[in-house]
């Protein structure tokens, strides 16, 4: 086999975000593009050589040259042996589950998680370590060092690889396997979960789902797990097939992009009893009953106060953690437990030290993330089968189960408002200015509420004592409230503000309000504090979670 050297020249911006590189399709079709970044993770993932690496993505358009590319590459580098999903996919959480299972190096995920797709849409590629999770930041910065510089990357000359049969294949001195995408994951859950108490549910008749895959790739694995071993009713997966643009839609299991399960979940009649989607690459869900939202902070919450009923979890939990943003339902139950609670950066690659060091058992964002130590990322099929679980424990419907919780924990009433593809300056000058005027704000009232708090977000790793700073600016009020600001780490336009509203009810009297009702006043407040609406010229938020 030949391997040719090609000299290149590096491209500007290919600094990894929250979660890997995210670019538009037409960024990434550049010449050496793509080939230029993979080198550098190449260069500085020392392990890889002589080892096993994981590939495969989300389906979307330019999975598959970028697969073949890999691979030739991957031959290029003295890597030993590459396992593929078939047809190129693996969603992340699978990513995560088979590089552990196998023992590999790592694993290159091409995804842009929940951005759409095709043509013109997004593309991504994320490096994840030899413990399953995402390369930290030291590991992205070497990544991003190297592509500044970068003079030449090495490729094998050879065939495409064809990924449709579960085979093998020699590329040169490299072995590339085509794995089966879902079974190992599948196995993994019927580890953790009661499945004989799930399937009774739908053979008695006494549940019905609808799981909306959103076109994109947990539609096989959902397809597996809840129709063919659970035994769901056949048609309880939606937009089951992985499609390149994901049916020309966004697929973010969130109110305002999963529409068609909503609409479903809120029908008057034959609606079922349990809803639920994931993204792009089946790490995020969304979960919802008749009629009825289930934030993804409270769900976080009500996993936790809930653990001992799952079998996976039944011989305790160590601690959990929750991104900055995330709202607190989670810090009270933690708080019942008697366990800890740690406040992370946004991402999932912060949680990875805490698992490892078995800090923490189970973690979430409230960007519809949830998972637990059993992989290191985040797990939407996961969160829809301990929902199921805690369903077949409980026998109540899923309003039941969060109002009961509330009556106990009381309610964060929740709201993310997203400002997208704002001018970049007007973002960071906004941002800027908080940053500036935070120290003054402690002590300020502002109608009903005083400010005891207000900073820029500095995490201190305590397993490995890294400090990550300005991770967005934090004001806590002396109620419990919180308002959030910060700038997505993901997004491939401009820039999104999101500001993170939370007000704590103790009150079960008062746990009826509608949600923007009840952080009215706060929203009021975030926006004179930051004067979002006349710097960015924008009378209302985009995107409301
Ligand atoms: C967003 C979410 C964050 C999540 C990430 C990857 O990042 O807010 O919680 O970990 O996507 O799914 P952001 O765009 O806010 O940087
Ligand atoms: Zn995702």
């Amino acid at each position: 086999m030949n391997i040719k050297k090609i000299k290149t020249t590096p491209h500007e911006g290919q600094k990894p975000g929250t979660s890997g590189l995210r670019k538009k399709v037409t960024v990434f079709q550049q010449p050496h593009y793509l080939e230029n970044f993979v080198q550098s993770i190449f260069n500085t993932a020392t392990g890889l050589k002589n080892n096993l690496l994981i590939l495969g993505g989300d389906g979307r358009y330019y999975n598959k040259p970028a697969i073949q590319t890999i691979l030739k590459m991957a031959a290029a580098h003295g890597i030993k042996q590459v396992m593929v999903g078939q047809h190129g996919f693996l969603s992340t959480p699978a990513v995560s589950c088979v590089i552990r299972k196998y023992n590999a190096a790592g694993g290159i995920i091409l995804s842009a998680s929940h951005n759409p797709g095709g043509v013109d849409g997004d593309f991504g590629i994320k490096f994840n370590i030899s413990n399953g999770g995402p390369a930290p930041t030291s590991f992205t910065d070497a990544t991003y060092e190297c592509s500044k510089t970068i003079s030449e990357y090495a490729i094998a000359e050879a065939d495409d690889i064809p990924l449709d049969n579960l085979q093998s294949y020699q590329l040169g001195d490299m072995q590339v396997s085509v794995i089966d995408p879902v079974s190992d994951y599948a196995e993994m859950m019927m580890g953790l979960f009661d499945f004989k108490k799930i399937k009774s549910l739908f053979t008695s008749g006494e549940l019905s789902i609808c799981f909306d895959a959103m076109h994109a790739i947990t539609g096989p694995y959902a397809k597996e797990i809840f129709e063919k071993q659970l035994s769901a009713a056949v048609g309880s997966v939606i937009n089951g097939i992985p499609s390149e643009n994901f049916g020309g839609g966004h697929p973010d299991p969130n109110l305002a992009h999963a529409k068609e399960l909503v609409e479903i979940l809120n029908s008057d009649s034959n609606a079922p009893d349990f809803g639920a989607a994931s993204d792009g690459d089946g790490d995020r869900n969304m979960i919802i009953g008749q009629k009825f939202f289930v934030n993804p902070s409270d769900s976080l919450a009500i996993m936790t106060a809930n653990a001992n009923l799952i079998p996976g979890y039944s011989r305790g939990i160590n601690g959990v953690a929750r991104s900055l943003p995330t709202s607190r339902a989670v810090d009270k139950v933690a708080d019942k437990l008697g366990i800890d609670c740690y406040e992370t950066p946004t991402g999932w690659k912060y949680f990875g030290n805490l698992l490892d060091d078995k800090r923490i058992t189970l973690c979430g964002e409230e960007s519809f993330g949830s998972g637990s130590d059993h992989i290191r990322e985040k797990d939407g099929l996961w969160a829809v089968l301990f929902w199921l679980n805690l369903l077949a424990e409980k026998q109540q419907s899923v309003e039941a189960i969060t109002r009961s919780h509330w009556k106990i924990y009381g309610r964060h009433y929740y709201s993310r408002h997203d400002y997208e593809a704002i001018d970049s300056e007007v973002a960071n000058s906004l941002i800027e200015n908080l940053r500036t005027i935070s120290s003054s704000l402690t002590g300020k009232e502002f109608g009903n509420y005083k400010i005891t708090l207000c900073d820029d977000f500095s995490y201190n790793d305590p397993v490995d004592s890294s400090v990550s700073s300005n991770q967005g600016i934090r004001i806590l009020f002396d109620d419990e409230s919180r308002i959030v600001f910060r700038l997505s780490g993901t997004g491939t336009e401009g820039a999104t503000l999101r500001v993170y509203i939370e007000k704590y009810e103790s009150d079960a009297s008062l746990h009826d309000m509608p949600t923007q009702t009840a952080l009215a006043e706060l929203i009021a407040i975030a926006d004179s504090i930051a004067e979002i609406k006349t710097r960015c010229q924008r009378d209302s938020p985009d995107v409301i979670t």
